[in-house]
């Protein structure tokens, strides 16, 4: 099998399962309990708070584990929103955030709060001045993504962060896809808060952090026991979190070694299929770009034929395309970009990680041509392009 896929998850690393399985087994005690049993558990917990903390420049204090990314965004939105309902009820977003992040401000629009959701270039980049523009007396929030993880698009997040501290507005973003790939310092991107989530970075799934700045007072994500300082009861999730914290310690140590052979790779990737199929392209920035996200559009087909051909030579890869959760509609993010409805169902996302080699990629530019030539041949799309001598 080969796997392209990791921006939707990634396998837990070795190091990372045998931190956890203590903690499933033998050293089980509730980190709120007082013998020494708990006395470790808690201990760990908090190491991997340091850890966490360290690796993006904050203080322990202002991380708080959460259940996923998803949970994260959902309390950065939410929770601001409470918080300042008084102040205002105006936020802003992009067009392009993951639907954690857009189908929150959706639930915040039903609830009376009004909603900006500032378009992108075709690079799917958003300009700082855009925000400066949109932002108004009664803004309460900017919430906007570090990378997006369909086409893998930098944004400018410390000069819209900058812009945001100068107006006194709170500022989220989403790092779940740049956490490990590229720099995430919260004072070198002037944010409040900051979403991660583990699963991404070769820890497990169902673990995420909310880094909360200190003075960004939010009321507790869950009602109940005094767990992360009383913003979120219940008993910790401790082995996922211990997973969470060597999965970063392992960031910190081989993340750089790693994204440059992953760049590497990318590059030959993008390189041997846009050279080889015609009609095709990249999309997003051409260098504001993840080192391990390649976008393309095959011009003339559907990214869902394109992926059950993959999966049929055990490569697993994904689509901007909903399809396959049995909707039609194609990626909001490619519509976004300024892609019509029928080019961007052509699309076909290839993330990569610290496993993949020279010759998986290999084989993958070796494999992808004859799919998608089969697949135009028998494409009403390309027999039309064809007669009309676009092809
Ligand atoms: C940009 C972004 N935000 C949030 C999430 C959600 O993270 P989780 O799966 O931990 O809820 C994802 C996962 O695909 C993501 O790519």
């Amino acid at each position: 099998m080969i796997y392209l896929d990791h921006a939707a998850t990634t396998k837990v690393d070795p190091e990372v399962f045998a931190a956890m399985a203590p903690h499933l087994q033998d050293e089980y005690g509730n980190p709120s309990s007082l013998y020494a049993l708990a006395g470790r558990s808690r201990a760990k917990m908090e190491a991997a708070r340091q850890s966490v903390a360290a690796y993006i420049g904050a203080d322990p204090s202002e991380i708080i584990f959460t259940g996923c990314g998803t949970e994260s965004d959902n309390h950065a939105i939410k929770g601001t929103a409470l918080a300042k309902r008084d102040t205002g009820k105006h936020i802003i977003t992009t067009e392009i955030e993951h639907h954690a992040v857009l189908h929150s401000c959706e639930a915040l629009e039903k609830q009376g709060f009004e909603v900006s959701y500032l378009p992108v270039d075709q690079y799917g980049l958003i300009a700082p001045e855009q925000v400066a523009e949109a932002l108004r007396d009664d803004t309460i929030l900017v919430t906007i993504m570090h990378a997006n993880n369909e086409v893998g698009t930098i944004e400018p997040i410390a000069e819209i962060g900058a812009i945001c501290r100068e107006r006194g507005v709170w500022f989220h973003t989403d790092a779940v896809q740049s956490l490990g790939k590229i720099p995430v310092n919260v004072d070198d991107l002037n944010v409040d808060m900051l979403s991660l989530s583990a699963h991404k970075i070769y820890g497990p799934k169902g673990v995420g952090v909310l880094y909360l700045r200190k003075g960004v007072r939010l009321p507790p994500f869950l009602d109940g026991g005094a767990q992360e300082q009383g913003r979120r009861a219940c008993t910790e999730n401790v082995a996922s979190i211990v997973g969470l914290g060597k999965a970063v310690e392992l960031l910190a140590q081989r993340g750089q070694q790693d994204n440059t052979r992953i760049q590497t790779l990318c590059d030959r990737l993008v390189e041997g299929i846009t050279g080889q199929i015609p009609h095709c392209f990249l999309t997003g920035h051409p260098e504001k770009r993840l080192p391990n996200i390649a976008s393309f559009i095959m011009n003339y087909i559907e990214g869902e034929g394109m992926l059950l051909s993959l999966d049929f030579e055990e490569v697993c890869a994904s689509s901007g395309s909903a399809c396959v959760s049995g909707s039609l509609d194609p990626s909001h993010v490619l519509m976004a970009m300024g892609y019509p409805h029928a080019v961007a169902h052509g699309s076909l996302r290839l993330s990569l990680g610290r496993e993949n080699t020279e010759a998986e990629i290999d084989r993958v530019i070796d494999l992808l041509p004859p799919i998608v030539e089969r697949l135009r041949e028998m494409s009403p799309l390309w027999a039309d392009a064809k007669s009309k001598g676009e092809v």
